[in-house]
């Protein structure tokens, strides 16, 4: 009997130091190198929930300068089919600001903690779930369409055209353009702010005016981060538009990038930590 109970209060001794360990890093902050990976990883997310948001909505979630010229163009009553399209940028313009000011109160609480760093990829990583659920059980129908064709017909554009004037189509849109907020300010957070992983404008302009643009693979790292954001933002946009036009639809799209997000949150907990500079006569602490 005694046999047993120690090996088992040993184990529970073991258990509980093993727990207190990994708590006790996850108050660390997270080394920098190749932390550019999980952001460059967002560069796809983006590129995923962005061509999904572009059909359902005609908007996007992620880059907000082309929904700024949608809500402009709605002053003058335009584009004609799309009346709407003015609001639902608004929308998501709004919840993107949000997205910005709430997840950058993370400064708060040691923005380059693992655990805070894991808490905002998993919040941010909920709200494209919940918007992958609202698409694959089709409540909100504009973002649960599949088996899109390259070719026009007029019976799925006026099918189309209604499904995106469904007021609840402003649900997932928000709930994306929300976290995508968060997910620019972990690039500022991080100091990655060559790679904004929401827009590609600022980039282009940066890497082709780069007077290093053609400097060796290792002497230009900034280079070589904006020429990955560019090839991820695109595949995950290529990848989007074929899960669309399959039967697995736009709501394979959203479960894939929300995927990616619950992976870099786990990958943040197992992230090697920062290196505590040592102080002289400190040694032990
Ligand atoms: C989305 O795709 C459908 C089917 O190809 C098309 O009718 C519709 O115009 C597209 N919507 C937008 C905003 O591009």
């Amino acid at each position: 009997m005694c046999s047993r109970r120690i090996p088992m209060i040993a184990r529970l001794a073991l258990f509980r130091f093993a727990a207190g360990f990994r708590w006790s890093l996850l108050r660390d902050d997270i080394s920098l190198s190749y932390a550019e990976l999980p952001v460059l990883a967002c560069c796809m997310v983006s590129g995923l929930c962005d061509s999904v948001a572009f059909n359902a909505t005609g908007t996007f979630a992620s880059m907000q300068t082309g929904n700024t010229i949608f809500l402009a163009l709605g002053a003058s009553g335009l584009p004609s089919n799309m009346p709407l399209l003015w609001l639902r940028a608004l929308v998501s313009i709004s919840a993107f600001w949000a997205g910005c000011f709430t997840f950058s109160k993370s400064r708060h609480l040691a923005p380059q903690r693992k655990a805070t760093l894991s808490i905002s990829f998993l919040f941010q990583a909920g709200f494209i779930l919940t918007a992958a659920a609202l698409a694959q059980t089709n409540i909100v129908p504009a973002f649960g369409e599949a088996f899109l064709s390259p070719t026009p017909s007029h019976a799925a554009e006026a099918a189309h055209l209604a499904n995106e004037d469904n007021p609840l189509a402003l649900l997932p849109l928000a709930l994306l353009a929300f976290q995508f907020g968060g997910q620019i300010v972990t690039s500022r957070i991080l100091g990655f702010n060559e790679v904004p992983t929401n827009v590609l404008t600022s980039l282009y302009c940066d890497l082709l005016s780069d007077p290093a643009l053609m400097a060796g693979v290792g002497a230009n790292p900034k280079r070589n981060r904006r020429v990955a954001a560019i090839i991820l933002m695109l595949l995950g946009a290529i990848i989007g538009g074929w899960l669309q036009r399959s039967s697995a639809g736009m709501s394979a799209a959203l479960w894939i990038a929300g995927g990616i997000k619950v992976v870099i949150a786990a990958a943040w907990i197992g992230w090697r930590s920062k290196a505590v500079p040592v102080v002289e006569g400190k040694v032990g602490v």
